[in-house]
């Protein structure tokens, strides 16, 4: 299949909206990552996007609305702490999962009887699912299990020959996917991934706010994953990645004794300064790490790094989220310098 690559004009976004609505894919850019949208209800054209991606069928998609006043149509009950988050973060990086009716199909919730529901701010996105008038399904345009792309080149990279078109939006804002919550009880919310919606920003609208114990562990053989996407290796580029958790001056002096010349160090932007060996950085605030850590790690691939030393981020805010992602990277592999 030939890939389209579509600007963000009016009449290429027409064009994106009328493939999706012809059951086609296309690589659609949001705030947050790339996705790979799809009409939500069409069950082939959601087994197309598991078929592109090499995603396990049990790995469910996120459903994204131009208004979240439209989940009650794809929706069995939705609470009344859900409204206040939406007017809250709707349009926004968060996604709420929430008990679907027959409107989507199985294949879509990967056998759940939930749904993630989003309701993205970019513009183009925000336009390609009015003008398609389709509830569109998207997951994260990467290859499974590979870094998510933050950029039309990257979807390309992935997904040339694999869907009808991509849709260049620039390069996504928030760089890694949307905060997905489950809401349990009347005023508790559940983190099952984080983004940059952050803890402390959804304890402004509830009690309490719990991290799933899978943000940050690795789930037992057998253990059930809150959700699914926890439970696989993810985020991984080609590189043996190694999460060193400790300062700049531990860090320097674990590389020295560590092969320098043949490793390469992911360190944060102030680092370089003091830096004797081989390195890229990935911005200094979380906000920044957030951004830049998926192009990063894609970055290191392309120039062939074979083994990359990562400084651990920090855990708070959104630095949360960009841990979460780097731990994966790194199959969990985490040494306290
Ligand atoms: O920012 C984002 O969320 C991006 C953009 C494209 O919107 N999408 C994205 O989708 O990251 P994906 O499929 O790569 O990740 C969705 C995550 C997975 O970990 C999945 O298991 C979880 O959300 N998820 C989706 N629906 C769920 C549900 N019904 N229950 C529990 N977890 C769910
Ligand atoms: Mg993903």
């Amino acid at each position: 299949m030939e890939t389209v690559l579509l600007s963000d004009s009016e009449a290429d976004l027409l064009k994106a909206a009328q493939l999706i609505k012809n059951g086609n894919i296309v690589g659609i850019p949001t705030e947050t990552v790339y996705g790979l949208g799809a009409d939500a209800s069409n069950e082939a054209a959601v087994r197309n996007i598991f078929a592109a991606k090499g995603r396990p069928a049990d790995n469910p998609l996120i459903v994204h609305l131009a208004d979240f006043s439209h989940a009650v149509k794809y929706t069995s009950y939705i609470p009344e702490l859900a409204y206040r988050l939406a007017e809250r973060f709707c349009p926004g990086p968060l996604t709420m999962v929430l008990p679907k009716n027959d409107l989507i199909p199985m294949v879509t919730s990967g056998g759940l009887d939930t749904v993630g529901i989003r309701v993205p701010s970019h513009p183009v996105m925000h336009r390609i699912i009015e003008l398609s008038g389709c509830p569109i399904a998207a997951p994260s345009a990467n290859t499974s299990g590979y870094p998510s792309p933050t950029s039309a080149a990257h979807v390309m990279n992935d997904m040339n020959g694999k869907v009808a078109a991509v849709v260049d939006g620039g390069e996504s804002e928030f760089g890694v996917e949307s905060t997905v919550i489950a809401i349990e009880g009347e005023s508790t919310v559940r983190i099952l991934r984080p983004g940059c919606i952050t803890k402390d920003m959804l304890l402004e609208l509830c009690d309490e706010v719990i991290i799933d114990h899978a943000i940050l562990n690795e789930l037992a053989a057998g253990e059930k994953a809150a959700s699914p996407g926890m439970k696989y290796k993810h985020y991984s580029p080609k590189a043996d990645i190694i999460m060193l958790e400790g300062d700049l001056e531990s860090f320097i002096d674990f590389v020295s004794k560590h092969d320098p010349e043949n490793t390469y160090s992911l360190i944060y932007d102030e680092d370089g300064e003091k830096f004797p060996f081989r390195y890229m950085t990935y911005g200094g605030t979380s906000l920044e790490q957030a951004h830049q850590i998926f192009a990063k790690l894609r970055e290191l691939d392309e120039i062939g790094a074979e083994k990359v030393f990562v400084r651990a981020p920090s855990k708070e805010g959104v630095g949360l989220a960009v841990y979460n992602r780097l731990i994966r990277a790194a199959g969990f592999e985490v040494i306290r310098i």
